[in-house]
């Protein structure tokens, strides 16, 4: 395998970056969820070319982008689905404000499972729905779904706003708690809008499993979201798609664009095109390398804050850590920027009981995540 470079530091201050300007240049920003790597060498040389074309007019996706998506289904998921299925947006969260728009109306009942992604957690608000709230259940060796309430749940509700992989846990979701989910929701005729922008973030060599592909009827009423933003680290290019194979469905999908969702970045298609088709060595380093992070994360918690719990994130690079035991004098985002200068997103950004927790981003070079745990550590010691 090619060997590629994660420990580079790449410089983000001053390059327009969310992450590192939303901060004074002191702060060591932990927070919002993109990576602080380069993209994989061949998408960055596919835009290179893109750019030296010169003309950057309107856009539209190429029939081969959908063809590789089609392929990509059925080889990682075994999903089959054909090119009319996918619909280009430029991100994940207006494709599923798009979808409640289109299939709900005012006070019905959006279900969701806490802690949860905040756009996901307050989406309600944007469409004047109820927010019925299932938390998922804890346990050290991770979370997992509690079948009743979420069955109760479905039954007060129009929607099943899910998140798979999840953020902020990092939980992958079993083939039997899918089934569990898709049951329940035919059972109940409940629409199920399937995030699934982290798949291909699945740690540990496990497999993604779309809900929409365990069965004809599941695919029907479900509204699948990806994008390759976060795996390739893309986010910035504003790409993804919708997978819908209800026809009907997608008809009304589409139509509640409304003149709002407007159409793809040409550097988000072609970097989503140029990732699909020729990144996947890269992906697996990146894999690793993160496997490697949330393993060190790990043991250095349990090693330096004991009191912290941490659940290993089976997807993802991030880290949802439960402070409770600390007993800080005030919330430990606010504890932790303000006395160890490095920013953390809150806890209460994914659920009202969460004020104890903080999400990490091990997402980056292993020498900042040490920088991160250090400023923890001196956090901790600034208050004895
Ligand atoms: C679960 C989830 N969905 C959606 C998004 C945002 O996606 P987009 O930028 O494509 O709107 C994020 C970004 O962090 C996310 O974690």
């Amino acid at each position: 395998m090619t060997s590629f470079d994660f420990d580079t530091v790449v410089t983000r201050l001053g390059t327009d970056a969310k992450k590192w300007g939303a901060y004074p240049s002191d702060i060591l920003p932990m927070w919002v969820a993109d990576m602080d790597f380069a993209a994989p060498p061949s998408v960055i040389e596919a835009l290179r070319h893109r750019v030296e074309h010169g003309v950057f007019g309107y856009c539209l996706p190429q029939d081969s982008l959908r063809t590789q998506i089609v392929d990509d289904m059925q080889k990682k998921y075994g999903w089959t689905i054909s090119p009319d299925d996918i619909v280009f947006l430029p991100g994940v969260e207006p494709g599923f404000n798009m979808a409640l728009k289109s299939e709900t109306k005012p006070d019905d009942g959006l279900l969701i499972q806490t802690p949860v992604y905040n756009p996901i957690l307050t989406a309600h608000r944007h469409w004047g729905l109820q927010s019925i709230e299932v938390p998922l259940r804890e346990s050290n060796d991770g979370y997992s779904i509690d079948a009743d309430a979420l069955d109760e749940g479905m039954g007060r509700s129009r929607v099943f706003l899910f998140c798979n992989p999840h953020n902020p846990t990092g939980k992958v979701f079993t083939r039997e708690e899918l089934g569990h989910i898709a049951q329940s929701a035919i059972r109940h005729d409940v629409l199920v809008i399937s995030d699934e922008i982290h798949c291909e973030l699945l740690l540990d060599g496990r497999r993604h499993i779309p809900i929409a592909s365990l069965s004809a009827e599941i695919a029907d009423r479900t509204i699948t979201l990806m994008s390759a933003s976060k795996t390739y680290n893309i986010a910035g290019l504003k790409a993804a798609f919708a997978i819908v194979t209800n026809p009907q469905l997608r008809q009304r999908f589409n139509a509640s664009r409304l003149g709002l969702v407007d159409s793809v970045n040409l550097f988000g298609l072609e970097a989503a095109h140029a990732a699909y088709m020729s990144a996947s060595e890269w992906r697996e380093a990146l894999l690793s390398y993160l496997e490697g992070n949330r393993d060190y994360l790990q043991s250095e918690i349990a090693r330096r804050f004991p009191k912290i719990r941490i659940v290993p994130a089976q997807s993802t690079y991030l880290a949802w850590l439960d402070c409770s035991a600390l007993d800080l004098p005030e919330p430990p985002q606010a504890f932790f920027l303000n006395r160890g200068k490095v920013a953390f997103s809150a806890g209460s950004d994914f659920g009202a009981a969460y004020g104890n927790f903080i999400r990490l981003n091990f997402g980056c070079p292993r020498s900042l995540l040490v920088e991160g745990l250090d400023r923890m550590t001196a956090a901790l010691e600034s208050r004895i």
